[in-house]
């Protein structure tokens, strides 16, 4: 499979010990408030419809499920013990209340939400995919946004487009990214093509204060679309 997350099981003592915390690639306080205030500079505010692609054990979810409104955070991830872990860490932080949603599944069907987002995130999710994932990802996500809603992704950067070695990424932690393998890295010309001919329109962002250089691009559904 394409990543290791297809494959990870945390036991109930696993969860217990917060072993999921750095499965997502740990600074679990760091992210989750960087996540949080760049969300909210984009416009998000509690009354808005929230989708986070890729949520993990929600180290940004938590965050979100407290600002938001009650029933306003939907989750979707591929592993269901890291969903269980961030059912965990609802419950220890008494946001069971907010009722966020939370499912499993490997392809990026959105539909059983049964609603459309404001906003939505994948954060060091896209860093993971191969390409026709990302495609998935984006054509199935382009049909529930809500029009004018905002699609913010995280993704490695390269500036060779022909150029198919690792790359060591600068400001990371000595992370290397690949063309073909996790975790891996994109031109940003790619992006443009995928959404190119949809009701998506892609933005580029760059830095946005990610403490391993992790880049944000941002899809907008056209205001118009249906
Ligand atoms: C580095 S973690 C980031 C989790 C979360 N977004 C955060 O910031 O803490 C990457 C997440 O992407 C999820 N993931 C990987 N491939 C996926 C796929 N095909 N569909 C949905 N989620 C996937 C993993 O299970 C994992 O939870």
């Amino acid at each position: 499979m394409w990543n290791h997350y297809y494959g990870l099981k945390l036991t109930e003592q696993d969860i217990q010990k917060g072993i999921h915390r750095n499965q997502v690639g740990g600074m679990w306080q760091e992210m989750r408030e960087l996540q949080l205030k760049f969300m909210k500079e984009q416009g998000l505010k509690p009354e808005h419809e929230l989708l986070d692609v890729g949520c993990g054990s929600l180290r940004g979810g938590i965050a979100f499920i407290d600002y938001l409104n009650e029933g306003k955070y939907s989750g979707l991830d591929i592993n269901s013990s890291l969903i269980k872990a961030g059912q965990a860490e609802i419950k220890n932080a008494n946001l069971n209340s907010k009722k966020p949603v939370l499912i499993v599944n490997d392809s990026f069907n959105f539909k059983p939400f049964n609603k459309k987002f404001d906003y939505a995130i994948a954060q060091s999710v896209f860093t993971h995919l191969p390409v026709n994932l990302i495609q998935k990802c984006l054509i199935n996500i382009e049909h529930v946004m809500n029009p004018g809603g905002k699609f913010y992704a995280t993704f490695f950067e390269t500036k060779r487009k022909f150029d198919a070695s690792p790359i060591h990424q600068p400001n990371s932690g000595g992370i290397i990214t690949n063309i073909d393998r996790d975790p891996f890295h994109y031109h940003i010309s790619l992006f443009k093509y995928l959404v190119k001919g949809s009701s998506l329109q892609m933005n580029y962002i760059g830095n946005w204060g990610h403490p391993r250089n992790q880049k944000m691009i941002c899809f907008s559904k056209g205001k118009n679309s249906a």
